[in-house]
C-alpha cells in the first residue's frame, strides 16, 4: 500500500461487521469476508430510500496505539436518522463495539502514523425483506465496513474553491439533518455541475429564502471574523456534524474565541477573514474562495491556509491521532 498517495476510493479490506434485525431484534452480528449484500428485490431501500449511514475515522497515534474519535456521537446521530425514517436503532455500545471489531480485524489497513492517512468506518443500515407498499421495512440490515483514506478534497490544507448552488440540498422541514441516503442522491447533480466548473464542490444555502449558507458540499460551513470569532450556520436543515460540535468547543476552550451558530448570509462574507468546510472526511479544508453567481470572494488567500484554521486543525488533528489531550470522553482506545 502506498500510503502517502491515498486518496478517498473504495478498496476492499477483509472483513465486515453485519447483523440483521427481525422479529423485534438484532442477532449477535458477526465478521464476514463477503463484500456483496443479498437482499429480497422488495426492500425498501431500493425503492423508497429507507437507508441511513454514518462516517468515521480510527487513527494510528504515534505510540501505535489505534483511536476512535468521538464513536458515541456517530452512534446516537444514526440512531436519531433511524427514527426519522422509522427505522430499528442499534445500541450505542453495540455500535463502538462492532466499529473496534472491524477496525482490529482489518489492522493492516491502518494507514501508519505520519503518513496523514486514516482507516475510515462506514455504518450503514438499509430496510430489506419482501415489501412492495410505500411503508417501513420488515427486516433490517446494519452494516460497518472499512476503507483506508487519504484526504477528501485535493487539496488539503491548501485553500479550494467552492460554487453556490441553485439546487436545494434538503427541504425546510425534511430530512436535512439526519443522515439518509436521498440527500446525497440529490446532491449528485449540483455536484457534479461545481465540479464541471472545477470547484470542489457545491454550496447549499438555505432552502426558504436562498439567502443563507447551510452546507459545503458533504461538509458544514464555518467562518473566522476579523476579531477571530468563530461562526458557524444554524439550521433545522443542516446535517450536525461532529466536527462542526468539537470546533465550536474547541475554539472557546482552548484558543479562547468567542463562538457562535448563527445565520450566514452569503451577501455578508466580507465579515469573515478566513473560512473553510469541516467535517470527518473534509477534516478541516480551508475555503479559498466562493463563487455566487459573477460574484467571487475570496477570504484569507487562495493558496495559504490562515493563521485560525491552521491552530484550529492542529488542535482538532492533534487530538485525533492523540498527540494532543483530548477533552473527557472524545477518545475511544481499540
Ligand atoms: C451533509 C454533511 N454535512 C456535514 C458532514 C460532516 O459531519 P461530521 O463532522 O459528523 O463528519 C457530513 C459528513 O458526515 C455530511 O454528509
Amino acid at each position: 500500500m502506498d500510503w502517502n498517495s491515498l486518496g478517498f476510493g473504495y478498496i476492499k479490506t477483509d472483513l465486515r461487521y453485519i447483523s440483521f434485525w427481525k422479529d423485534g431484534h438484532w442477532d449477535g452480528g458477526s465478521l464476514t469476508e463477503d463484500n456483496k449484500v443479498h437482499i429480497s428485490e422488495g426492500s425498501t431501500a431500493i425503492h423508497y430510500g429507507q437507508t441511513c449511514f454514518e462516517g468515521l475515522k480510527a487513527y494510528r497515534t504515534k505510540d501505535g496505539e489505534i483511536n476512535l474519535f468521538r464513536p458515541d456521537q456517530n452512534a446516537e446521530r444514526m440512531q436519531r436518522s433511524c427514527r426519522r425514517l422509522m427505522m430499528p436503532t442499534m445500541p450505542t455500545e453495540v455500535f463502538i463495539d462492532a466499529c473496534k471489531q472491524v477496525v482490529k480485524a482489518n489492522e493492516k489497513y491502518l494507514p501508519p502514523y505520519g503518513t496523514g492517512g486514516t482507516l475510515y468506518l462506514r455504518p450503514y443500515m438499509i430496510g430489506v425483506g419482501d415489501n412492495i407498499g410505500v411503508k417501513p421495512a420488515p427486516e433490517y440490515l446494519f452494516s460497518i465496513f472499512c476503507v483506508p483514506v487519504g484526504p477528501y478534497f485535493k487539496g488539503g490544507l491548501t485553500p479550494t474553491n467552492f460554487l453556490v448552488s441553485s439546487y436545494d440540498r434538503a427541504a425546510g422541514n425534511g430530512t436535512g439533518a439526519a443522515k439518509v441516503g436521498g440527500n446525497y442522491g440529490g446532491s449528485l447533480l449540483p455536484g457534479a455541475e461545481a465540479h464541471q466548473r472545477s470547484f470542489s464542490d457545491a454550496i447549499y444555502l438555505d432552502p426558504t429564502t436562498h439567502t443563507k449558507i447551510e452546507e459545503v458540499g458533504s461538509a458544514n460551513f464555518f467562518g473566522i471574523t476579523k476579531d477571530h470569532r468563530f461562526i458557524t450556520p444554524a439550521s433545522p436543515s443542516i446535517l450536525p456534524s461532529i466536527t462542526k460540535y468539537s470546533l465550536l468547543y474547541l475554539a472557546k476552550e482552548r484558543l479562547g474565541m468567542e463562538v457562535s451558530e448563527t445565520d450566514v448570509y452569503v451577501d455578508q462574507l466580507d465579515q469573515f477573514a478566513e473560512a473553510g468546510a469541516c467535517g470527518t472526511a473534509a477534516v478541516i479544508s480551508p475555503i479559498g474562495g466562493i463563487q455566487n453567481g459573477d460574484d467571487f470572494h475570496v477570504f484569507y488567500s487562495e493558496t495559504e491556509v490562515g493563521p485560525w484554521t491552521k491552530k484550529l486543525y492542529d488542535e482538532l488533528v492533534g487530538i485525533q491521532y492523540g498527540d494532543v489531550e483530548a477533552p473527557e470522553g472524545w477518545i475511544e482506545k481499540v
